[in-house]
């Protein structure tokens, strides 16, 4: 069994109105997106503004409610969990968003922000989940001097690692991330992701990568999932994909990188080769 497997994803949306004030075009959205997720994989979603990448990656959490499909999290089925259920379910599986300041609460020190969720949905005691906290800021490369700082005080590659420390408090299996480093300076983003990167290998973690730049996907992503207008237009291995796009579309997407990895002054890769191939 696949940790996630989505078909047949649906969704339209009203926009506009007419001057009675009713809503009118229907915008849609997905149309019948299928795709699975094995444990430990990364599956990068591409395709130009407006495809739908980021409404898949909500109805898998189901931030945004689907118009027809199934999504199917470690054999349970999402769509049809009650929201005491879904809250617990939605701990399982973790999103990070393009901007990481505004997934932190400004009023909450960095320290609290990290053991906040262990506060709502666990019963451990302060100590713990401070010791918790600081070793997960740790992992992700912020020191003990941030701990008390609060949001405005941090650079946005530091605040979007504090971002992944919080999502990964509760010991997900999957992250669903919608272009994690697009917002961060050109200098952090291979950071960041050589970051997300050593995380998914060291604890496991599933990702769905929603992202444009597919330079990013080559050394992330163990699979890529095009799409356009809505639909898929293929999936494969990145290797493949890169190697061999099979449709008109994905080699367009490629032809339209401006350099095919990111790289510093001599030449030589901002991240590490990918573990696929
Ligand atoms: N809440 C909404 N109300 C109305 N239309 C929406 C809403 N959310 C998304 N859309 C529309 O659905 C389509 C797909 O949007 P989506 O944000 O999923 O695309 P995307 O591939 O993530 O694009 P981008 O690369 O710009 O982030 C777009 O036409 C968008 O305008
Ligand atoms: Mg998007």
């Amino acid at each position: 069994m696949s940790l996630l497997e989505v078909e047949n994803l649906t969704k339209s949306f009203s926009s506009g109105r007419d001057w009675l004030g009713r809503r009118t075009k229907m915008v849609h959205a997905v149309k019948g997106v299928s795709f699975t997720l094995e444990r430990g994989e990364c599956l990068a979603v591409v395709g130009e503004s407006g495809a739908g990448k980021s409404t898949v990656g909500r109805m898998v959490l189901r931030l945004i409610e689907p118009n027809s499909g199934s999504v199917t999290f470690d054999g349970i089925d999402v769509l049809a969990t009650k929201p005491k259920q879904l809250r617990a379910l939605r701990q399982r599986m973790q999103m990070i968003f393009q901007d990481p300041y505004s997934s932190l609460d400004p009023r909450m020190t960095i320290k609290d922000a990290v053991a906040e969720p262990l506060l709502v949905h666990t019963d451990k005691g302060r100590v713990t989940r401070e010791k918790e906290a600081v070793e997960l800021l740790d992992k992700v490369g912020i020191g003990s001097r941030y701990l008390e700082r609060y949001p405005a005080e941090l650079s946005g590659g530091q605040l979007q690692r504090v971002a992944i420390a919080r999502a990964l408090t509760m010991k997900p299996s999957l992250i669903v991330c919608d272009e994690p480093v697009a917002a961060l300076d050109v200098s952090v983003r291979a950071q960041v992701l050589n970051l997300l990167r050593d995380l998914q290998e060291e604890l496991g973690l599933a990702y769905l990568f929603v992202c444009h730049d597919l330079a990013l996907v080559e050394v992330i992503a163990d699979r890529v999932m095009v799409m356009a207008s809505g639909e898929v237009v293929e999936t494969d291995t990145t290797d493949q994909i890169f190697a061999n796009p099979r449709q008109e579309y994905t080699k367009k997407l490629l032809a339209a990188i401006p350099v095919p990895l990111p790289r510093d002054a001599q030449g030589n890769r901002l991240v590490a080769p990918g573990k696929v191939g």
